[in-house]
């Protein structure tokens, strides 16, 4: 089905209680009470919502996204008695370091790993016996959830694949005529996914890394955080990803993407410069830029500044946005300085190492 995709801006910086009678909010949940798909944002990224019980509704988020069955969704909570609610006879699996957890970071951008309840079809856990399950900390977000009157699955809200959208304008140039309505609420503030903890096994693991970092979870339960192994999304043929969604093409622009260190930058520029490389844009921290530029190279690289090496957070809510930015422009290969996997800078690695996974080699 062909819908004329509308964008409507829904001002975050109201009251909550207005938030709730606010227009749009009413008409986006009409449409998810209908079992549509509607795009909304969160702190981390935009989500592509549908009631998470439905089968109907999650089925449409697949086809919308063209997403792979296998890979499956966070359920995203307005409150968080809903989380009672959706564990139903589980309700004693909320022990005493997930209500810590759930105490210190909820509403945020921690998703926890539970065991399904019945009310969550397996269609949206990907036939798991586990749910992904988050409050979101965006008014705009949790006011649509609780309005819908059910917990949403929500993916990011881009084509899968694709880097995350961070803007409404992002969303629709992925999903225009897909789906009736983006709510348009502003740019992401965080920029990267929430982080996803498995508390299930001997030591609590991180699956994917983002603003929570693993140290922020170690103070709250007083233990050691351990990372995915699986940090790559290469997985051998024939061999089972540890972590489901880790097996596909994650954040990747059309454009190449090749990830460098501070160190080996002025290097590479020569090298391109004498391969001729066609159209080549480095993504480079301040520092960077600033030292380029006294350098007084010829600028036949264009470099694009992400914000500054000292304040990640700044860097993690660009990046997704510069990615998609020069992917739209005409350019030859995008390069990417890294920077250090260490608190927020763990998730910005671990998404751009995916990124530049369709590598190309200089040869
Ligand atoms: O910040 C976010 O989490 C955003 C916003 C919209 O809330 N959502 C998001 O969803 O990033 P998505 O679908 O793009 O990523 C969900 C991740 C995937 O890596 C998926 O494999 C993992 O969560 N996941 C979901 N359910 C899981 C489960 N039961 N066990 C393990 N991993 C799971
Ligand atoms: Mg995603």
């Amino acid at each position: 089905m062909k819908y004329n995709t509308v964008i409507k801006k829904v001002d975050a910086e109201i009251d909550y209680k207005d938030l709730m009678d606010n227009r749009v909010i009413e008409v986006g949940a009409e449409y998810l009470k209908a079992d549509q798909v509607v795009a909304f944002p969160t702190e981390t990224v935009y989500g592509l919502g549908a009631r998470a019980c439905s089968k109907k509704a999650v089925g449409r988020i697949f086809s919308v996204k063209g997403r792979p069955a296998d890979n499956p969704l966070i359920v995203h909570l307005g409150e968080k008695s809903q989380l009672t609610k959706i564990l139903g006879e589980k309700q004693n699996q909320i022990s005493d370091r997930i209500q810590q957890l759930i105490d210190n970071f909820w509403p945020g951008p921690l998703t926890i790993i539970f065991p399904r309840g019945k009310m969550i079809p397996g269609i949206t856990t990907a036939g798991l016996e586990t749910m992904a399950v988050r409050m979101p900390s965006h008014p705009v977000a949790r006011a649509l959830i609780t309005k819908t009157g059910f917990p949403l699955a929500a993916p990011s809200a881009n084509t899968s694949g694709f880097p995350s959208p961070t803007t409404a304008q992002h969303v629709y140039q992925d999903l225009q005529g897909k789906l009736p309505l983006i709510i348009d609420g502003g740019s992401c503030q965080v920029g990267v996914e929430s982080t996803v903890l498995d508390l299930s096994g001997n030591q609590p693991r991180i699956l994917r890394p983002g603003a929570v970092t693993r140290r922020d979870i170690s103070r709250i339960i007083g233990e050691k955080v351990i990372k995915n192994e699986q940090q790559s999304n290469s997985v051998p043929e024939g061999q089972a990803p540890r972590a489901p969604g880790m097996k596909y093409r994650h954040y990747s622009p059309a454009t190449p993407v090749l990830l460098v260190h501070g160190d080996d930058i002025r290097g590479l520029l020569e090298l391109l410069w004498e391969k001729k490389q066609d159209k080549p844009v480095l993504i480079a921290t301040s520092e960077t830029v600033a030292a380029l530029k006294k350098l007084q190279d010829p600028d036949y690289v264009k470099v694009v500044d992400m914000g500054s090496g000292g304040d990640l957070r700044q860097v993690a809510r660009n990046i997704f946005a510069l990615l998609r930015k020069l992917d739209e422009k005409d350019t030859g290969l995008i390069l990417v300085e890294a920077v250090p996997a260490t608190g927020i800078g763990e998730a910005i690695m671990n998404r751009l190492y995916k990124a530049a996974q369709n590598n190309i080699y200089l040869s």
